[in-house]
């Protein structure tokens, strides 16, 4: 699918159904065998058909809809996975073999192994993170966000999750904290849909002092990227950035209560091993347990799909 993404084989098929195989084979440049080959893989996964009167090729509806440039898209997601978190599983018996008790890899990746020095994979990863998220949010249960007037979005990434919002409720505000490298992607794509107005971008490291009187902070996809230990911290520093009656919203993947699942969840949390030694991968009750003990004082969880929940914490 990857590949396929690479020569651009679905956009091909979007603005000519039904191509011929010589039509394909000239355009996608590669020897005619290996045409053969692609296409056969593409079809045995459902993402093209063949017609077996006029023998040519289209796309299906998941590859119309994903795979297609020149509007929204997967690709950057499809293209990240087979890039960089396929490889990643060659090392995973020695990650697992490295692991302590709180979830941390004890040895620490040096600066050259991590895909976090590298500016390519950089917006690569920025981008892939992006798509998945767009997938994902439109599961999210977004009733305890009414109301909500001022939104701290840690981490915000390129700002998907920030426009999707501004676009569900015309009142809210958002400041999103990021470091310097993501914000400046992200101005222009905040930019490119003319919410400059609503929605402004903090350079910061999350270890500096975050802003306040906040009625609503928002973190997805984010304590996973940190050591377990780390989410009660988070927690604590989001509990004091809040006004009174405040809440912090949490999207991301769960186990469940047995730990036999879900699948997204225990892939995630592989892959962030892998790449970072660590990942703050909980059940449910253990994001509960953190948010109570940083001080808040109920919290409710709302599942989505794709093993995403939103876990709402109450000041
Ligand atoms: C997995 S992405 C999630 C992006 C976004 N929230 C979303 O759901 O699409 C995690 C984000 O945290 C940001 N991040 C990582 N370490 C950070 C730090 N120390 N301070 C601020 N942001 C950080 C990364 O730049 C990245 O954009």
């Amino acid at each position: 699918m990857s590949v396929a993404t690479e020569l651009d084989l679905f956009t091909f098929l979007d603005k000519n159904p039904d191509a011929s195989l010589e039509s394909i084979i000239e355009c996608l440049d590669i020897p005619e065998q290996s045409t053969r080959l692609l296409l056969s893989g593409c079809c045995a996964s459902k993402l093209i058909c063949r017609d077996h009167e006029t023998m040519g090729y289209r796309n299906t509806k998941v590859a119309s809809v994903a795979l297609v440039k020149g509007r929204k898209n997967m690709i950057p997601l499809v293209q990240f996975t087979h890039q960089v978190k396929e490889k990643s599983g060659f090392h995973l018996l020695e990650s697992l073999r490295k692991v302590d008790n709180d979830g941390t890899n004890s040895v620490e990746k040096s600066k050259d192994e991590s895909i976090y020095s590298n500016p390519k994979v950089d917006k690569q990863l920025a981008d892939a993170v992006g798509a998945y998220s767009s997938l994902t949010w439109h599961s999210a249960n977004l009733s305890e966000f009414s109301g909500i007037k001022h939104l701290l979005d840690v981490g915000g990434g390129r700002g998907i999750t920030a426009v999707y919002l501004c676009s569900k409720f015309p009142d809210l505000k958002i400041t999103v904290l990021e470091l310097p490298r993501v914000c400046e992607m992200a101005r222009h794509y905040i930019a490119e849909n003319n919410l400059a107005a609503r929605i402004k971008y903090i350079e910061i490291d999350l270890e500096d002092t975050w802003p306040k009187d906040f009625d609503g902070v928002l973190m997805s996809h984010f304590v996973t990227i940190f050591p377990k230990k780390k989410a009660e911290t988070l927690y604590k520093k989001a509990y004091e950035t809040l006004i009174p009656s405040g809440k912090l919203f949490v999207w991301t993947v769960l186990f469940n209560e047995y730990e036999t699942g879900g699948m997204e969840a225990v892939k995630l949390a592989l892959y962030h091993l892998n790449i970072n030694g660590h990942g703050a991968f909980c059940s449910g009750s253990e994001h509960q347990k953190f948010m109570l003990n940083a001080g808040f004082e109920k919290v409710n969880i709302f599942e989505g799909k794709f093993d995403h929940s939103m876990i709402v914490a109450f000041k």
